[in-house]
């Protein structure tokens, strides 16, 4: 994968003080507190990717002709560094998150960038923004890289400048009731994704899409969406923006196999290893809109639970349709949702041996 390229870093002369930062980490929606730095890195077809740099936080300048603007050339990834109770900082699985970059950066025609240049931008990141890593319960700095297509052309084509930035965000809980169990609500008429197309890579129109739906799925009083197949409309996908589970009284758990069209998620991986390591039967199969919907009913179906990396394991309590509305057994959290929410944060945050090899 290459040597890691050094970051050359140019220092915010304005950080925020000790007092703001602590202000802004505290309870804040999602996703909308940022920290003093960006990593970059630009790539031209002329150099390859060249140019590494931390650099103080701020706007992006685009061309109004970037391709990222005009047909979304986009990629993205999302992945957590937790404060462990001794102080030192530990990320989890980045190099999954570097190669799903890779793998969704060739599905939309851009320049993948190098494992050890990711490696090396996030280590530079949190180099200079160790602060804002937070220690509260539950809480982590949410990393969010990208590689934007900046060339500007109206012709479609691949943007020959590609430009990678990195930038932190501190966070608590994706949700904003914490880790209480959640609604979803089965989309009507609309698809996430089709054969051959964009779902199985994290680009920036796969969330644009969901957008409309989500709204309906908030409009019914639902706090998630949930997509079925675009070719027969049937089969479970997954929801706005994670996997979904569901846990059967048989103790076997079902999960919607991976087809091309469903994000393979590095927590639904995850997931489904810590179930096996515990001896537990995963099946990763086909699961229909009914027999999801019966099972909870009659009660074959005992929990259901989302998963990823800003929601972690969260609990799902009720599937809503216009001719269904079905609670997940008594409407609480789960106990066996729960146990491995607790078992993979344990994890996460150096309170259990990471018998997995996972973090580093
Ligand atoms: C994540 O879980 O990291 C995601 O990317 C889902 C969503 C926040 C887009």
């Amino acid at each position: 994968t290459g040597t890691a390229p050094t970051f050359a870093v140019t220092q915010n002369p304005a950080p925020a003080s000790a007092a703001e930062r602590a202000h802004r980490m505290d309870s804040q929606p999602f996703g909308t507190v940022f920290t003093d730095h960006l990593a970059k890195a630009t790539w031209t077809a002329e150099q390859g990717w060249h140019d590494h740099r931390i650099e103080p936080f701020g706007d992006l300048v685009l061309h109004p002709g970037a391709t990222v603007l005009h047909y979304g050339q986009q990629v993205f990834e999302g992945l957590k560094a937790y404060r462990w109770a001794d102080g030192s900082i530990h990320l989890f699985r980045p190099e999954a998150n570097a190669a799903r970059l890779a793998t969704s950066a060739h599905r939309m025609a851009l320049a993948p960038l190098p494992e050890a240049d990711f490696m090396a931008s996030v280590e530079a990141l949190l180099t200079v923004d160790e602060q804002w890593v937070p220690s509260a319960d539950e809480t982590s700095l949410y990393l969010r890289p990208m590689l934007i297509g900046t060339e500007p052309c109206l012709g479609v084509r691949p943007s020959r400048t590609v430009e990678y930035v990195l930038l932190a965000s501190p966070v608590g809980a994706y949700f904003p009731n914490g880790v209480k169990p959640v609604s979803i609500w089965v989309a009507q008429g609309y698809h996430r994704a089709g054969n051959g197309g964009t779902g199985q890579a994290k680009t920036a129109g796969n969330y644009a899409a969901s957008l409309l739906p989500q709204q309906q799925a908030t409009d019914h009083g639902c706090d998630q969406v949930l997509f079925l197949d675009a070719a027969r409309d049937t089969y479970v996908e997954e929801l706005g923006g994670m996997n979904v589970f569901a846990v059967r009284r048989d103790g076997t758990i079902w999960t919607p196999r991976v087809t091309g069209t469903i994000l393979e998620g590095v927590t639904r991986s995850s997931v489904i290893e810590l179930l096996r390591a515990e001896g537990r039967e995963v099946v990763e199969r086909d699961i229909s809109i009914t027999e999801l919907r019966d099972g909870i009913a009659d009660g074959a179906i005992q929990e259901a639970f989302a998963c990823g990396t800003a929601a972690v394991v969260t609990p799902i309590a009720r599937l809503v349709s216009p001719d269904h509305d079905v609670v997940v057994g008594d409407g609480g959290p789960g106990t066996v949702t729960m146990a491995l929410r607790q078992r993979l944060t344990d994890i996460q945050y150096g309170r259990a041996d990471d018998v997995m090899g996972w973090m580093r």
